[in-house]
């Protein structure tokens, strides 16, 4: 692999068409990454979000149109993205057999990671699952496999890592917990191009967020660029309430030990006032 100036769009997209059959997915994508930011892909079930990523990850072909990823064009240097990336897919891909610990140890063998075991317990810790570590993933929570998954992704610190609907699926302690690691991670300078369905992930993690609707990328922009797509606020006197969630991680986050076996991080929830940042 070569250097690519820091300058240069981590993921470009252009044009990106793609049919399956009759069924026109995606119909003239376009949109850029910035190096070190966190891009969010809105959209509807059905939008085409997973295509988007898979044509990105080099696991589909598309129609038409250009995308490059860390400079690599992903149709003709698919090795080249390859090399750069890293995949969490919308359905976990744990092995049911191994422990998590195992499924740890062998992505980082792949990877060609000197000292696969250190590796694994450092993830283990900073996913809350060094209690279960040893056990069968098959013995494992939806959360904890989800968590699992995404510790599995960050093994080989790949420069461009994408998140299909990473938190689906989570509580929403674990889910404070994965928008911690995203943001750490592009604080460290990786790309990530997340999907969600959670209109709130988006605005708390993303730098950038777009709409896919229809096949088309709709709108793109920064939060504050998006809300100024509406006509301007109104000033009303509303009583503010807590939002289910707020209310949610006060009761259950201040005295609460995580039931799946992850480690309990006392205070970091319990902020009666909610979960904004
Ligand atoms: N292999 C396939 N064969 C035929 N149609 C497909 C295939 N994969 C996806 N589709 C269709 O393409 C459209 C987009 O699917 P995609 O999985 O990209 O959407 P998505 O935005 O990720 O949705 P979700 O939010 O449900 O994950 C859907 O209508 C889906 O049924
Ligand atoms: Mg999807």
């Amino acid at each position: 692999m070569t250097a690519h100036p820091a300058t240069e769009a981590a993921i470009r997209v252009r044009g990106l068409e793609k049919s399956y059959g009759k069924v026109e997915v995606l119909c003239g994508v376009d949109f850029d990454v910035a190096r070190g930011s966190i891009f969010a892909l809105l959209g509807s079930n059905g939008a085409g979000k997973t295509t988007v990523v898979r044509i990105l990850s080099t696991l589909l072909k598309a129609d038409a149109g250009t995308a490059s990823v860390n400079g690599f064009d992903v149709a003709t240097q698919a090795a080249d993205v390859r090399e750069s990336i890293s995949l969490t897919g919308q359905f976990a891909a744990v092995d049911e057999i191994l422990s998590g610990r195992e499924n740890l140890v062998l992505v980082a063998r792949l990877r060609h990671l000197e000292n696969p075991h250190a590796v694994a317990d450092d993830l283990l810790g900073r996913f809350s699952l060094t209690d279960a570590g040893t056990r069968r993933v098959s013995t494992y929570s939806g959360g904890m496999r989800r968590r699992l998954d995404i510790a599995m992704s960050l093994i080989g610190n790949s420069p461009v890592i994408f998140l299909d609907e990473p938190t689906t699926g989570l509580d929403p302690e674990a889910r404070v917990e994965v928008w911690e690691t995203v943001k750490q991670l592009a604080g460290d300078g990786t790309t990530v191009l997340l999907t969600t369905q959670y209109l709130n992930e988006a605005e708390q993690l993303a730098d950038r967020i777009a709409i896919l609707h229809q096949g088309r990328i709709i709108a793109n922009g920064t939060l504050t660029e998006l809300k100024q797509l509406l006509p301007p606020a109104t000033v009303e006197y509303v009583e503010k309430q807590p939002t289910l969630e707020e209310v949610f991680l006060a009761i259950v986050g201040g005295s609460h030990k995580r039931s799946d076996n992850g480690a309990a991080k006392s205070g970091d929830t319990s902020d009666a006032t909610g979960t904004s940042n």
